[in-house]
This record gives structure tokens, C-alpha cells and sequence, in this order.
């Protein structure tokens, strides 16, 4: 197998695009692909302060990379989760985190759920009755937005590839959730109380980042998050991916084709969802509710503690629930960009700039 571009040997096939590359010209794709997405979608300006959320995995450490070489001025936001499992899943993402930005110089801002917020995410989840990925995927919306809108930046990019987009569209349409397919956009703009929200990484695959990370000599934490393993979204990625194996882009005509053809459609859902918004009285973020999704997490989660101790945590057994709450899959199947209305905030202790 020869690289598409210049002809010496290939270290990986792309099958979509009917090509192969050579380690030089796979780094040359990634940044291309990245700029253009940044360009089509017009996600930023040369200039403009970018925040990455960077979780110490190959995408969004990928991505981080990619936007400083492609010159944008990218710090970077790590969120200690309190997440366990095999080895510590949260300080194992820590670490990757931290080396990184170490390497590249790179600003980076921390926020840690237990130590600022008095919960992690296994003990939240509990307490609030929520499946983990849910109250993961709500406490993260809420604090990439704060920590945007306090940081004074422009944006906030996450590392959602085409395969966690091409997934989270598969969930949607199998529910047809209308409110969140009218919000299932590679761009989100800023809106009262909301930063704008982009996704560089919707023009490529996760093999294609892995091996962009594995070339760059980037390191990352591999392990898939241990109270995600088995949930509906890796489901939906197993099944597309089994599509694409016999019919080779697939993903690409699924998540662009819904772009480009019946997005629109769904818009007016999204609107709907999302009128009747005012301020939470705790911590003035936009909500629908009589109290934000996240003051209300984080306040059963104090009270469950209080209350419960660590047994607080032996229920997360009520993981089941993870199973079975539609929540579940809807966090994840939103993204960063589902839940607008829940986005909110809550007066804590603010993120620590680290370096
Ligand atoms: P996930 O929801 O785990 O698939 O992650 C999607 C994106 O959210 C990642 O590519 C990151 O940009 C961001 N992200 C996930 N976990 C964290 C974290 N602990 N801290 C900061 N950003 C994160
Ligand atoms: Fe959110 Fe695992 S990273 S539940
Ligand atoms: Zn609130």
C-alpha cells in the first residue's frame, strides 16, 4: 500500500476516501481536514481565543494539537471528573492531560468536581437518580460554558469526531428526537448566557486520529471510560461501524447528507425546546426549569453525601438505571451540544489556571 500523496510506503488506509498515507502526508490530511471544517463552517478566526475541552483521549488531545499547529491561539480546559475504575480513570486522564500541555507550552485550565464542587460524577449520578453518562454529560455542558464565558473566550471546541457524530445522529433518528436532531450541528452560536460551541473534528474518523496521535508521538489514555462501557452510544458506534466495514463511507454520507438535507427540518423543535428560558435563581444560568439541571445535581448531590456518606456511592449500582433511563442515552447522544437549556451555573469556586 502506497501514500496517496507522495507514493512511499503507507501506514494507514482510509477507506472512505479511497486513499492511504505515509506518516508525513496522515498529519498533512488531519490539519487539512481540520482547517476545512473550521473554514465551511466558519468555527473561528484566526485570533479568536478558542478553548478546547480536553479530556487526555486521542481526540481532543488530537485536536489541541492540530489547532496549535494550524497557528489559533487554543488553551486548553481538563475537568477532573472523580471517575475510578482500573487504575484511575480520572488521574490517568489527568496525567496524559498534563503532559501534554507540559509538552506543547500550552495554557491549560483545570476544574475538579470533587474538590470544587464537592461531588464526582459516580456519587452525583447517584444521588440525583441519574445514569453517570447524564450527570457526566450535564456537569460537563455546564462547565465548559462557564469556564468559556468567565475565561473571556470566543468559543469552546470539543473533540466529537465523525464516528461519536455519526452515532449520536444513528441514536437520535432511532427516537427521533426531533428537539435534539434541530440541535445536532457542527456549530452552535453563541446565545444569551451560552458560548458557541464548535467541533473541528467532524471531517475525521477515530482510527484516523488515533494514528494521527500515535505519529505525532502524542500519549493518551486509551481505556474507554468505565461507566460508559456497555452503554447505548458505544452500541450505535459498534452497529455503524459494521455498516461502514461493508460499505466504506457510509458515516460520512450519513452525518454531511443530514447536514446538508434535514437538519433544517428539525430546527423549529429545537426552538420550540428552547423558548421559555430565564435565568436560575441560583446561579443565573439560562434555564427552563424553576432550578438549572446542574444547581439542582449539585445540590442533591451535597445532601446525598451528606446523608449517605460513601454509601452514596455503593448505589451507583442504580447504574442499572443507566440502562434504562432515556436520559442516559440522551446525554450522550447529545453531545456537548444537546441540553442547551440545562446549561447553567452555580456559584463555586471557579477553574485554576495551571499554567
Ligand atoms: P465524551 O463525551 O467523553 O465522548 O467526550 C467528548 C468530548 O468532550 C471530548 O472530545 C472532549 O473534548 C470533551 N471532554 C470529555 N471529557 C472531558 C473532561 N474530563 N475534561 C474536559 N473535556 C472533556
Ligand atoms: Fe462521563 Fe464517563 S466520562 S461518565
Ligand atoms: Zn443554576
Amino acid at each position: 500500500m502506497r501514500c496517496r500523496r507522495c507514493r512511499k510506503p503507507a501506514v494507514i488506509e482510509i477507506r472512505r476516501h479511497n486513499a492511504a498515507f505515509c506518516a508525513p502526508c496522515l498529519e498533512h490530511h488531519c490539519r487539512e481536514q481540520v482547517a476545512r471544517a473550521v473554514h465551511d463552517f466558519a468555527m473561528f478566526e484566526p485570533g479568536q481565543r478558542v478553548l478546547i475541552a480536553v479530556s487526555g483521549g486521542k481526540d481532543s488531545l488530537g485536536l489541541w494539537d492540530l489547532l496549535l499547529d494550524l497557528g489559533y491561539a487554543a488553551e486548553g480546559l481538563y475537568l477532573g471528573l472523580g471517575i475510578e475504575g482500573a487504575g484511575g480513570y480520572s488521574d490517568q486522564s489527568a496525567a496524559f492531560t498534563h503532559a501534554f500541555a507540559s509538552r506543547r507550552d500550552a495554557p491549560l485550565i483545570t476544574v475538579d468536581l470533587p474538590a470544587d464542587y464537592g461531588y464526582d460524577i459516580p456519587g452525583g449520578a447517584a444521588a440525583a437518580r441519574r445514569a453517570p453518562c447524564s450527570a457526566c454529560g450535564l456537569s460537563k455542558r455546564h462547565l465548559f460554558n462557564r469556564a468559556a464565558l468567565d475565561g473571556g473566550f470566543d468559543v469552546v471546541a470539543t473533540g466529537h469526531n465523525l464516528d461519536d457524530e455519526a452515532a449520536v445522529l444513528f441514536g437520535n433518528v432511532l427516537r427521533w428526537n426531533t428537539e435534539y436532531l434541530g440541535r445536532q450541528l457542527p456549530v452552535l452560536p453563541a446565545a444569551d448566557g451560552f458560548v458557541r460551541k464548535v467541533k473541528p473534528l467532524v471531517r475525521l474518523g477515530e482510527r484516523e486520529m488515533a494514528a494521527y496521535c500515535v505519529v505525532r508521538g502524542i500519549d493518551y489514555i486509551v481505556e474507554e471510560c468505565p461507566m460508559a462501557i456497555g452503554n447505548r452510544h458505544l452500541g450505535y458506534k459498534e452497529a455503524l461501524n459494521a455498516i461502514e466495514d461493508r460499505s466504506p463511507g457510509t458515516k460520512q454520507v450519513f452525518y454531511f447528507g443530514f447536514l446538508e438535507r434535514a437538519s433544517a427540518h428539525f430546527r423549529p423543535a429545537a426552538t420550540t425546546a428552547q423558548e421559555g428560558l430565564h435565568p436560575c435563581p441560583s446561579c443565573g444560568s439560562p434555564t427552563t426549569a424553576a432550578q438549572c439541571a446542574f444547581c439542582s445535581l449539585v445540590s442533591r448531590a451535597r445532601a446525598g453525601g451528606a446523608e449517605a456518606g460513601a454509601g452514596a456511592g455503593a448505589e451507583v449500582g442504580v447504574a442499572g438505571a443507566g440502562a434504562e433511563m432515556g436520559v442516559a442515552g440522551a446525554g450522550a447522544e447529545m453531545g456537548v451540544a444537546g441540553a442547551e437549556a440545562e446549561v447553567t451555573e452555580v456559584a463555586v469556586p471557579g477553574p485554576r489556571r495551571v499554567r
